[in-house]
């Protein structure tokens, strides 16, 4: 694997069941509490656990880079253009991401609210009627995607399409279906752009008031976007948008059911509790990892690790240390003081998403509190049946959830 420019996340961790992959904590315990900088000499990549070193990680990036060339995002190369945000450093990267911040401001945000509230009350006008509700069917998966395309001005009845591709473009690699895999991805990327391309040229003639628009106003040192950088951008943004946002929506339903039972009916008598929810949901049940490039030789974590090598930072493992975090293991969203975990990233990089994301839970699950009177798991519920592969390891695809009115 040393000469492939992809990392394979699971060949690292070793969890090889979909169990084993939607539970990883005991194996983050493990590792902060044994191996808490790990190398792997099959990739050649090392790894760091403690919420220090992830922190370090993704804020220093002087000696940890974005300019990869192998990396554990499983997105196409052809991504990495001069609009691309995230494969760059600062102070180049500081341009790029201005290019975008504006659309993600709490002020434009606030201009969006309407729209959003529109939408989630469609879906759960859409639940009418049903005593048990797929919420990853009928919510966490139309949110998101429905929100992201109107944002970019991309019409949400596509919105079936744009999630196939951006999927494909998300799935993780395995070793075992490797060529398969990238040659769909490959595919998905062609169709997605030849999708997007056309909407580039006409937007570029009759400019509307959205993300594609403000692409192709902007300047990148004093030069305008190629529509192929502006289509590449949008990819990027209907990706990012997307999968990562379905899965916190389903995993806020997951949490309250299974590891915190009480806590819907505690949201019911107290709204405002919802952001705190929101917060440690993001904290407890989110098992991402971000990858960087040693960018000159270090031991600033005791092993000497050399320029060019990848260092993968695992959020989830960090958001659970109890250096950080006290009982890091329980589901409590009464933490006292601001709740820091890491799911969104930290330091230049810093989701710009975010705010955008945090928007969608909080006012889904207001107007779900006050649509229904309880929740309760389907009987024989069984996690297994529900799960899927996803960048964040496993997520759920499925998800019924019996509801009362
Ligand atoms: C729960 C939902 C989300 C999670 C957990 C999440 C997580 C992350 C993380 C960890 C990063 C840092 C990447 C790095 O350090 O290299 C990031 C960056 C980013 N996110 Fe999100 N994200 C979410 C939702 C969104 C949404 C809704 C958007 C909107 C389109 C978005 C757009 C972006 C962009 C553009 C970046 C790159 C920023 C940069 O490199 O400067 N994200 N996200």
């Amino acid at each position: 694997m040393k000469n492939s420019n992809q990392v394979i996340l699971q060949e690292i961790s070793k969890l090889s069941t979909p169990e084993e992959q939607w539970e990883p904590y005991a194996w983050f315990t493990h590792m902060r509490e044994n191996e808490p900088i790990q190398y792997d000499a099959e990739q050649d990549v090392w790894s760091v656990f403690s919420y220090d070193a992830v922190k370090k990680v993704l804020f220093d990036h002087e000696l940890f880079s974005n300019k990869k060339q192998r990396s554990l995002i499983p997105i196409p190369h052809e991504v990495d253009n001069r609009s691309n945000v995230n494969l760059v450093d600062p102070p180049e990267h500081r341009k790029r991401r201005a290019l975008l911040a504006q659309a993600f401001t709490p002020r434009s945000l606030k201009d969006w609210e309407p729209r959003i509230q529109e939408i989630i009350d469609e879906l759960i006008a859409d639940m009418e009627g049903d005593t048990v509700v797929d919420l990853v069917d009928k919510l966490a998966v139309p949110l998101p995607v429905t929100v992201i395309a109107d944002l970019l001005g991309v019409p949400s009845s596509d919105r079936e399409k744009i999630k196939a591709w951006s999927d494909i473009l998300f799935l993780p690699y395995n070793l075992d279906a490797f060529t398969d895999i990238e040659q769909q991805k490959g595919q998905a990327m062609q169709e997605f752009a030849q999708y997007l391309y056309p909407i580039v040229v006409s937007k570029r003639a009759d400019p509307a008031d959205d993300i594609i628009s403000d692409l192709i106003r902007a300047e990148l040192e004093g030069e305008k976007l190629s529509d192929q950088e502006i289509v590449m951008s949008a990819i990027g943004l209907l990706g990012a948008g997307n999968e990562t946002t379905t899965t916190l929506l389903a995993n806020l339903f997951y949490c309250m059911l299974f590891d915190r039972p009480g806590v819907y009916e505690e949201l019911r008598a107290n709204e405002s509790l919802i952001p705190k929810l929101v917060e440690e949901v993001l904290r407890f049940r989110f098992g991402a990892t971000i990858d960087r490039k040693v960018a000159q030789d270090t031991d600033i974590f005791g092993p000497q690790m050399k320029a060019g090598q990848v260092v993968v930072a695992w959020i989830g493992a960090g958001n659970r240390d109890e250096a950080h975090f006290e009982h890091a293991d329980t589901f409590d969203i009464h933490r006292p003081g601001k709740n820091q975990h890491l799911t969104f990233g930290a330091g230049p990089h810093f989701c710009l998403g975010a705010p955008l994301a945090r928007l969608e839970a909080n006012m889904a699950l207001s107007a779900f509190v006050k649509r229904f009177s309880a929740i309760a798991p389907v009987e024989d519920f069984n996690v297994s049946d529900h799960l899927t592969v996803s960048i964040t390891g496993q997520s759920l695809k499925s998800f019924p959830v019996r509801v009362s009115r």
